[in-house]
Parts: C-alpha cells; sequence; structure tokens
C-alpha cells in the first residue's frame, strides 16, 4: 500500500493563485487572486488545500503534515511552464552570433549553409548519452529557476535516425531529472542539405517512417514546423500535417518569425500554439484572436537575434492568449533565461504583471495542452516556487534578477 505523504508550507507572505483567469485576452493586475499569510497543504504529488494558513494549520497538525515553517517573507506562485525550448543539442554558435552582429543576417546565415544546419551537424557527432547528458544540465538549471515543466524538441537530427536518437535522448533525459520534459517533434526544421530530394520528398520520407516509430515508442504526441523562406512553404507542409493529425499527433508552428505565412497554417490545422510571430501584422493578430490556437511570444529569440519583439499587448488586446516561452536554443535564442525574457517583454510591450506571469504559467501549460499544472489550487500539481520577497510585482520588476529560493516539483523538494 502506497503511504500518503503531507507537507505543510507557510506561512506564506503572499500566495499568487493564478486560478480562476480567462485563457484568453488582456489582464489586470487587479484580477489576480492573492492569498495574504497563506498555507499550502500537499498530499504526495498534489496540492490538496490552500488557503489561509491559520484555517489550515490545524488540519494540517492532526493529520501529522511534515511542516515547512517560513520564518520570512516568501511570495509563492505556480511551477513555470517553459512550452518551446530546443534544449536538446551540442555545439556552440557562438560564430554565428559574431557574424550577426557583423552585419549578417538569420536568413542570410542559413542560406549560405551554416545556421540550423550547423548545429545539426554538431549534434550528429554526439552519441545519445551525451545528448541526454546536456539536455538534463540545461532543463536542470531551468529546474533552479522555478521551470517545473519544460518542453522540448528534436530537429537537430533531420534523419529518421537521427531524429530517433534526438527524442530518445529527450525521453532519456527526462529520468535524470525532477523536471517534466515534454517533447515534439520537429524534423520539419529545414530540409537536411544532405538529402537528395525537394522538401515535399524529405517530409513523405519522415511522416512514413517516422510517425510510425513515434507513436509505437510513445516518445511524443506533438509535431512541429518551421514555415519560412529557408525552411518548409505552407504548400509543403499540408501532407506532412494532414498525415500527423491522422494519427492523432497534436500540431504545433513556427510561424511569422521573418515573413508570416505560418499563423495561417497554424489555424488551417487547428494548432495548439503558434510560436515566434514577431511579423505579425493586424491581420494574423485578428483571425489568432478568434481561434484556440495559443499565441507563444519568445522574447529571447528577439534579444538573441536583435530583433523586434511578438506584438504581444496587441494580441492580448484583440482577444488573444499569449503564453511565453524562451526557445532556448544554440542559433536565435542562446540565453535561457526564461523569466528575465518575459519581464523585459513586458517592459517593451506594456505588458501587467499578471500578463507576464500568466504567459509562463497557465496559458504557457495550455499551450502545451495541460490543465494539472500552471495554478495553485487543490487538486492541481504540487509545483510550486518561492521566491524570497513579500511583494509579487518584485519578481518582473527585478526582471529576472530575483531567483526563487525554494523549489517544489510534484511534492518533492528540489
Ligand atoms: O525557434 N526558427 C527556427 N528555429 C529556432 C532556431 C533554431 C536555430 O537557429 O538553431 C527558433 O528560433
Ligand atoms: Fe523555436
Amino acid at each position: 500500500m502506497k503511504t500518503i505523504q503531507y507537507t505543510f508550507i507557510g506561512p506564506i507572505r503572499q500566495a499568487i493563485t493564478m486560478a480562476n483567469l480567462p485563457l484568453k485576452g488582456a489582464l489586470r493586475d487587479e484580477d489576480l487572486e492573492i492569498i495574504q499569510e497563506a498555507g499550502i497543504l500537499l498530499k504526495n504529488d498534489k496540492i490538496h488545500q490552500i488557503g489561509s494558513y491559520w484555517d489550515i494549520f490545524p488540519e494540517a497538525q492532526s493529520i501529522g503534515a511534515e511542516m515547512v515553517n517560513l520564518k520570512t517573507d516568501f511570495v509563492a506562485m505556480p511551477g513555470i511552464v517553459d512550452c518551446h525550448t530546443h534544449i536538446c543539442f551540442a555545439g556552440s554558435r557562438a560564430q554565428d552570433y559574431a557574424m550577426r552582429n557583423a552585419g549578417k543576417s538569420y536568413l542570410e546565415i542559413a542560406k549560405s549553409g551554416g545556421g540550423i544546419w550547423e548545429s545539426v551537424t554538431q549534434t550528429r557527432k554526439a552519441s545519445l548519452e551525451k545528448l541526454a547528458q546536456l539536455t538534463a544540465q540545461r532543463a536542470n538549471r531551468h529546474l533552479k529557476d522555478g521551470i517545473t515543466t519544460i518542453e522540448v524538441k528534436s530537429g537537430y537530427g533531420l534523419s529518421v535516425e537521427e531524429e530517433l536518437k534526438m527524442l530518445r535522448a529527450i525521453q532519456l533525459a527526462g529520468e535524470s531529472t525532477e523536471g517534466d520534459l515534454i517533447a515534439t517533434c520537429l524534423a520539419a526544421h529545414i530540409r537536411p542539405r544532405d538529402f537528395e530530394g525537394n522538401q515535399r520528398e524529405y517530409l513523405k520520407k519522415i511522416s512514413d517512417e517516422l510517425f510510425p516509430i513515434l507513436k509505437s515508442e510513445n516518445l511524443t504526441n506533438r509535431v512541429d514546423a518551421f514555415i519560412e523562406d529557408t525552411a518548409f512553404s505552407a504548400e509543403d507542409i499540408q501532407n506532412y500535417f494532414e498525415k500527423a493529425k491522422a494519427l492523432g499527433f497534436d500540431i504545433v508552428v513556427h510561424a511569422d518569425q521573418f515573413h508570416v505565412g505560418g499563423s495561417q497554417v497554424a489555424m488551417d490545422f487547428g494548432a495548439m500554439s503558434a510560436d515566434h510571430l514577431e511579423a505579425s501584422t493586424e491581420k494574423e493578430i485578428a483571425t489568432l484572436a478568434n481561434s484556440d490556437t495559443i499565441p507563444v511570444a519568445l522574447p529571447g529569440a528577439s534579444l538573441g537575434l536583435g530583433v523586434g519583439f511578438t506584438p504581444a499587448r496587441k494580441l492580448l488586446d484583440a482577444g488573444a492568449s499569449l503564453a511565453i516561452g524562451s526557445d532556448w536554443n544554440p542559433g536565435s535564442a542562446p540565453m535561457g533565461d526564461l523569466l528575465m525574457q518575459a519581464s523585459v517583454l513586458g517592459t517593451f510591450q506594456k505588458l501587467s504583471n499578471l500578463e507576464v506571469l500568466a504567459g509562463i504559467t497557465f496559458r504557457a501549460a495550455a499551450a502545451l495542452g495541460l490543465t494539472d499544472r500552471g495554478s495553485l489550487s487543490s487538486g492541481q500539481l504540487a509545483d510550486i516556487i518561492l521566491f524570497p520577497t513579500a511583494d509579487y510585482r518584485e519578481i518582473t520588476y527585478q526582471q529576472g534578477r530575483l531567483k526563487p529560493s525554494m523549489v517544489w516539483k510534484r511534492g518533492e523538494r528540489v
């Protein structure tokens, strides 16, 4: 018989629950539920009760909960969700970064054979075990920063075997980190330069040969594609996404990063999320707002490339949802500091504290199709982070400098 373990945390100066908030549209800080002098009672991996510390205290005591007594001020919030990363890679693209700062654009570097292809070359050289180790290391760095759920894409393998190696490495990495890793197949990142055939022939091979193995080995239920001049066109991707959908995969799109077009593909296929959107205009914004697809801003890519941010303010005002991911990858977004990036996006796009925090909690969870995390309420996973401050607004105000000093993942202290 499994023993039941109770843990009681508190008193917490402010618990920001992120509960009972709409998935779409602008949010005002006044709408945030803040429990003052809060207590959180955990039952195994879930939140059993959250409320006033002194209201819950007697029950916690009578059931013999392990007491985590807080003697100084803390703000509790749900574990952060990073819904878009490429942390499974080997090597570095410091060379690209220097070239970009010397005047070459990301797309120019890609066209001349560098960029993503450079990371493919380096990642193919790494063993599955090495890749798993690198991925787990990065995931653990994220976990220390309070990011308890991390999406991880393949896409630097770009052949059936090498994509399998990446996705198996992500699965293996999941065993060496307490964070939850959510894998996504991004075999449609670019057409590999060593493939003899055009984009559609490449995609056909991947969907014919790789998709069935992803299912049988349970490696992922998410399929992503990069729709861009240097990658795949809306036409190229039709059959690929149709097959993915028929097999029951969730669809995700790297959309409107440099040119528009991808967000329409996301709409057409009922994608879970449309990510990037730096180039989206009023038209794309209006269409996204009218859909169930979650727009994902990736400020780390804007900072890495030195380009403008996703029009987050306009998206929210039009009634769209907004998740914020790090896009942590060796090329466009090497920094990998989600809280810093989300805070800076808030500064430039004039987002409320609540809009920023929603973007990295329940709205990011929704982008991954997860409803069991992203808020502090009974029944949710006990993914909880505590910042050493008395005022939740310090979290974005300090633009990522304030780090959580305690992290619980599925009820276990990390
Ligand atoms: O989300 N845009 C395409 N893919 C990644 C970058 C990958 C890379 O440059 O290695 C992105 O920015
Ligand atoms: Fe990306």
